[in-house]
């Protein structure tokens, strides 16, 4: 083989390789072993010195072609490499402008902070402002002033949750707090606490957190939401009483929801009702959720008892007002057809997420 074959040679394969030079790594190394100091084409180009001197010319200029072909070679395909990178670069960070958002997960209220809110909404309509009360109340409160003394059968009525005396369960011995805190019963307590602070007339909305010792099953939770109602005005009656709470009902079960009150009892009104609506699972024919009755009660209510008409600083002969509780929780198991109570406070996302209607 002459020298001049073993170029064509070294330049045929070194274009070869080049074209398969997977990257700029192989393409140096590919320069390396053609071009560096014992590079092939390096040492043929040492070896023109045992060419026959009439040959030299050709076969040196046929050399330098070959080498700079080379090298343009190697400058090409590396440009060509750093455009293949950018290009991939590019479309894996590529944004398709018209491709629509995707869905931004956002929180949502819980369905009963949602049928309070509606509550509320309603209770604006007709004048209310919300007036809050605190869920650590006294026995005073929560009791005596509503007309309920210590003896009174009525206290029986509630399992109260007891704040322990300080020390006394550390001592092993819980006992009841001697001051007589304990965690509000209902929020029947904010009556009180809103006639002492406003002048008449008064209208106020008092939701509220509320807790009793229960035994706890699909209706009965320890932990429990009411939403109280007062008006206290010259003239009132159960007229206005009946009137506002029918208002209530068709606001939030539509305007063909059937009502009806019964007699009640509670100690801090007289006289007292419950508030029944038409039973929503089966229209009223009767079914388990209503126990067959067709009436599912929503509210106690009745006209401000005249003892704690004076709690508050009123005086009977010249005021009147009414009062109503409501329970959302149960409220809201009635709006949305769920069965257990337990279920809204299990911190469950396959539970809360569906309702995703309360902003
Ligand atoms: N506080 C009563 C309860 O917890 C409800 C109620 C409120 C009744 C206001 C009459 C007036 O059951």
């Amino acid at each position: 083989m002459t020298i001049s074959d073993d170029l064509e040679h070294i330049g045929a394969e070194a274009r070869e390789a080049l074209a398969a030079a997977a990257d700029a790594d192989a393409v140096d190394r590919l320069r390396h072993e053609l071009l560096g100091r014992s590079g092939t084409l390096t040492a043929l180009l040492r070896q023109l010195g045992t060419v026959p001197a009439g040959e030299r010319p050709a076969i040196g200029q046929r050399a330098n072609e070959v080498r700079r072909e080379l090298e343009s070679a190697i400058g090409d395909r590396l440009e060509e490499l750093r455009r293949g990178d950018v290009e991939r670069r590019l479309a894996s960070e590529a944004i398709d402008m018209s491709a629509p958002g995707r869905p931004v997960q956002v929180g949502h209220l819980h369905p009963v902070q949602t049928l309070m809110r509606d509550l509320r909404e309603i209770l604006h309509a007709f004048g209310f402002e919300v007036f809050e009360g605190p869920e650590v109340e006294t026995e005073e409160y929560n009791f005596e002033l509503l007309n309920i003394p210590p003896d009174h059968p009525a206290r029986d009525l509630v399992d109260t949750l007891y704040v322990a005396e300080p020390g006394s369960v550390e001592a092993g011995r819980p006992e009841p707090a001697r001051d007589g805190t304990i965690l509000r019963t209902h929020t029947s307590p904010v009556q009180v606490r809103a006639m002492q602070a406003l002048e008449a007339p008064i209208r106020v909305l008092t939701p509220g957190r509320c807790f009793r010792y229960e035994a706890v099953d699909a209706s009965h939770a320890f932990e429990f939401f009411q939403v109280e109602g007062l008006v206290i005005d010259r003239h009132t009656s159960l007229a206005d009483l009946k009137g506002m709470l029918e208002e209530i009902a068709r606001a939030l079960y539509g305007r063909d929801v059937r009502t009806r009150f019964r007699p009640g009892y509670y100690p801090f009104t007289e006289p007292s009702v419950a508030f029944d609506i038409g039973c929503l699972v089966c229209g009223g024919v009767g079914c388990p959720a209503c126990k067959r009755s067709g009436w599912m009660t929503i509210l106690g209510a009745g006209m401000v008892h005249p003892t704690v008409l004076r709690d508050g600083g009123f005086d009977p002969a010249e005021f009147q007002g009414y009062a109503f509780g409501m329970g959302p929780d149960r409220m809201t198991m009635l709006r949305h057809g769920i069965g257990d109570i337990r279920l809204f406070f299990s911190a469950d996302a396959r539970f809360a997420t569906q309702f995703a209607e309360g902003r």
